[in-house]
């Protein structure tokens, strides 16, 4: 099944030929070619890998009494990132590292082929370069994302200029994107926009955490600013809905030709721990928004890499077909990435979808169909992962 597309994406008695890192032939069994080795999936319902678009995956430390104290009636408040911050930098490169590899490969033993991770537990200049290189050596996309919090002792607007300045100009050999943590408690709208235009000034590609605790400017900024995601979007007015939809203007959902707009990124998993209100996904696929899923793990909001949760909560939770739940945990992710295109003359290769020349990125489900996702929720479905044609182990 590979709903990019649109819904009319399964194929039975398929089969899939690798070559390499690349897809090289799909279609019926019947018609495979030859293969040096083959893999009988015996029935089982195959997916593309899942691209996973928002996570923070660089942190020690711990903060589960805080989610204790949410349980007991406490509200997510962005200070708890202090709390991370101060562990991080007092973990040593090789625990990092360490820490940020077994997240990677629990995140592939659930499916996950394509990962991004974000900055923004270091918070000075040495040790968000840090953070920066850590990630870079680990996970496939990599965001600044020092406007995550503005540090104690530190006056906002200094702090901003440092972000801008500095932190930008240190960080920059690593990533490819840049975030700004737009919200009450973290950085104002006219901070976020002074982040925004610096990160493109210096050449990267842009994403905003927005909307997630209250309304906010985080949505009408990323649109303005040609964001490739804005993710939370859990308080949305009709005119942020209108905005991300014009931005899709130019686009044709079921060729996946035009110029993409800016996803909306949902992250269930955090809406629950943090117990926000569930992103309006039916709403804005109806508007004509393309969303992504994404597990948002981190230790204060989401501490899950299972994309898969994400989906069945898509399913059972916010109104989302099987199909149109995993289109958006695999494409729509790719999206939220510009790495939807791409196949053998290009630069880089597709990820998050099923099609010649494009990562041999396999999630094979121990189910006969990707409905069982949402039909046993919380079983562990994963059989095989494949990640650019390698098994991964598990
Ligand atoms: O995406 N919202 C901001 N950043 C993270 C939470 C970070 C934290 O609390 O440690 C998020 O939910």
């Amino acid at each position: 099944m590979d709903p990019a597309r649109g819904t009319e994406s399964v194929l039975t008695q398929a089969a899939v030929l690798f070559e390499g890192e690349r897809i090289a032939w799909l279609g019926p069994a019947a018609q495979a070619p030859a293969a040096d080795e083959a893999h009988d999936a015996g029935g089982r319902a195959a997916l593309p890998g899942w691209v996973d678009s928002h996570t923070h995956l660089v942190f020690a430390g711990d903060r589960s009494a805080e989610f204790a104290a949410r349980l007991a009636g406490e509200e997510y408040s962005a200070g708890g990132i202090a709390v991370t911050m101060e562990a991080t930098r007092a973990a040593g490169d090789y625990d990092l590292t360490r820490l940020l590899l077994g997240r990677r490969a629990e995140a592939a033993a659930g499916g996950t082929t394509w990962l991004e991770t974000k900055t923004g537990y270091g918070l000075d200049v040495e040790q968000e370069t840090r953070s920066a290189r850590i990630a870079s050596s680990v996970v496939d996309d990599v965001t600044f994302l020092g406007a995550h919090l503005v540090p104690d002792g530190i006056d906002a607007e200094d702090y901003t200029d440092l972000v801008c300045g500095p932190m930008l100009a240190a960080v920059l050999p690593y990533v490819r994107w840049a975030d700004v943590f737009c919200e009450r408690g973290a950085f104002t709208e006219d901070q976020s926009r002074r982040v925004l235009a610096a990160c493109r000034d210096a050449g990267l590609g842009l994403r905003v955490h927005g909307n997630q605790l209250g309304p906010g400017a985080g949505v009408q900024l990323a649109v303005e600013f040609g964001a490739a995601s804005v993710d939370h979007v859990n308080y949305l007015s009709p005119a942020d809905v209108q905005a991300l939809a014009a931005s899709w203007g130019d686009w044709n959902a079921g060729t996946g030709t035009g110029t993409p707009g800016t996803v909306a990124t949902c992250l269930p998993a955090c809406d629950l721990s943090t117990r926000q209100p569930l992103a309006p996904a039916r709403e804005l696929l109806d508007a004509g928004v393309e969303i992504a899923l994404a597990s948002n793990c981190n230790p204060g909001t989401s501490y899950t890499t299972s994309m898969a949760f994400c989906v069945t909560t898509a399913v059972l939770q916010m109104g989302l077909s099987v199909a149109e739940a995993i289109r958006a945990a695999t494409y729509g992710g790719a999206l939220a990435l510009r790495r939807h295109t791409g196949n053998d003359a290009d630069g880089q290769r597709a990820v998050g979808s099923l099609a010649v020349g494009h990562r041999a990125d396999l999630h094979l489900l121990n189910a006969p169909s990707a409905a069982y996702l949402a039909y046993r929720p919380g079983m562990p479905l994963t059989s095989a992962v494949w990640r650019a044609g390698e098994r991964v182990p598990g």
